[in-house]
């Protein structure tokens, strides 16, 4: 067979997992990272300038990343793709094409799905759909049936169709004793539990933060102590019983200090934060505009604070996007009855940019929350550039202004809070398996 051959030269490398941060050119065979090597250095058999490809003949492609960072594929653990059930919303096709121009070669998509997934034909169903897709698709299954919170699903089913996590988000695991024997199951199937960590009787019926704006906006109220005490309970649990436990989108400075003690405790839990709410506060729903709507909702400052000094300092792991697109008949409504969620997986790289930017995290450390970090978290073999590794490579260009306009978005869902935003940093070309599956059009 013909060996496929790509080669991407003269850019700048950082690969959190190893270390790496220079100069380096990489050869990608077969859709694997075959080598590395400093710049010219690789031998004529990697390919002149559109040269020929070594062993195989012609069929070398050359990029040149001059100027351009090289970073391993994004993965982004937290992703609504709405497939199968609400395809007016997302399909896997529009979703995955976002994640590609996002950067993003892996994503773990969610099952609040309608059949939800919570067995093997829906997983494989998923996977089916997804095969040909710009981003590789890893389903999420259902902790409990139907997202009841009453009897868990089979995971030893669930791992075998395909699942690499398994979470009931959108909803929490309300029962203890469920989310005990799920996180029990997790050691014995090796599949994390992703915890959307909502004390439901806390949260009521608040529609966004309860605090200062809230009462002024005359909103009902969801306190922080709605997600403290479930972090509290599931760390408590995933203690006990030894198991795999990553919390979804961290919004409290409560949970960041529930984490951080639990971590040096050696307690085996990760966490991730959303682009969002590592961005704004609860100060922007001022205007009742529902694109500002989520759960868990935006913060106060020193929420977001809280936050940054966690993505900062390793506590918390990974920033994901909780992609969830909605159409406007779920959000062209009052505040109140709009549904929960906004688009992330098209802004979520310049967004982190712009925290660099700020000074608020280093380069490395936002790759690393975006690359290996949530690939250690969910043991995935990706998120690195190191020889042998599947070539999926993102190449950024740090310099690249753009303003955020929502009906550019290759998603469906336009429910951004950022429109208007101007962003310095994107995506150019996203390489997934060695095959580039999204090249930024020039202007
Ligand atoms: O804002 C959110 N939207 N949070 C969730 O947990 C679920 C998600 C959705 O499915 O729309
Ligand atoms: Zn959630």
């Amino acid at each position: 067979m013909k060996m496929k051959k790509l080669f991407i030269k003269n850019g700048r490398l950082l690969d959190p997992a190893t270390g790496i941060d220079g100069k380096f050119d990489i050869v990608i065979m077969d859709g694997r990272i075959a080598s590395m090597t400093p710049p010219g250095k690789g031998g004529k058999d990697t390919g002149g300038e559109g040269g020929e490809g070594g062993e195989g003949g012609k069929g070398s492609e050359v990029i040149d990343a001059k100027g351009l960072l090289v970073v391993p594929g994004l993965i982004d653990l937290h992703t609504h793709l709405r497939e199968p059930g609400f395809e007016y919303k997302e399909t896997i096709e529009s979703g995955t094409a976002a994640a590609a121009a996002g950067g993003f070669t892996t994503v773990l998509c969610m099952a609040n799905t309608e059949p939800v997934n919570d067995n093997g034909s829906v997983t494989r169903l998923i996977i089916r759909k997804a095969a040909d897709a710009p981003a590789r698709v890893l389903p999420v299954g259902a902790v409990s049936q139907g997202l009841r919170g009453k009897v868990l699903t089979e995971m030893a089913e669930l791992k075998e169709a395909g699942c690499a996590a398994v979470s009931d988000d959108g909803m929490p695991v309300t029962d203890g004793g469920l989310m005990r024997r799920a996180l029990e199951y997790s050691t014995i199937f090796d599949l994390p539990v992703i915890s959307h960590a909502e004390e439901l009787s806390i949260a009521g019926e608040g529609v966004m933060n309860e605090g200062e704006v809230s009462t002024r906006l005359g909103l009902k109220g969801i306190p922080n102590a709605s997600e403290d005490s479930m972090v509290a309970r599931d760390i408590a649990l995933a203690e006990l019983t030894g198991g795999r436990l990553h919390v979804a989108h961290v919004s409290t400075r409560g949970a960041v200090e529930l984490i951080r003690a639990a971590k040096k405790r050696g307690v085996a839990v990760t966490a991730e934060a959303t682009p969002h709410h590592l961005t704004l506060d609860h100060g922007a729903l001022k205007g009742y505009d529902t694109n500002f709507k989520m759960s868990p909702p935006l913060r106060v400052p020193e929420d977001v604070e809280a936050l940054r000094k966690g993505v900062a300092d390793g506590t918390i792991d990974c920033i994901a996007t909780d992609h969830a697109p909605h159409s406007s008949v779920e959000k062209d409504v009052e505040f109140d009855a709009a549904a929960n969620g906004v688009v992330g997986l098209e802004t979520a790289l310049g967004l982190v940019l712009k925290l660099v930017d700020g000074g608020v995290l280093e380069l490395a450390t936002a790759i690393r929350a975006m690359t290996s970090n949530p690939a250690r978290a969910m043991g995935l073999d990706a998120g690195s550039l190191k020889v042998g590794s599947p070539a999926d490579v993102t190449i950024v260009d740090l310099g690249l202004k753009w303003t955020v306009e929502p009906s550019k978005f290759r998603s469906k869902g336009k429910n951004t809070p950022f429109t208007g935003w101007k962003l310095k940093g994107a995506a150019v070309k996203t390489i997934l398996n060695g095959k580039v599956v999204y090249s930024r059009a020039k202007k």
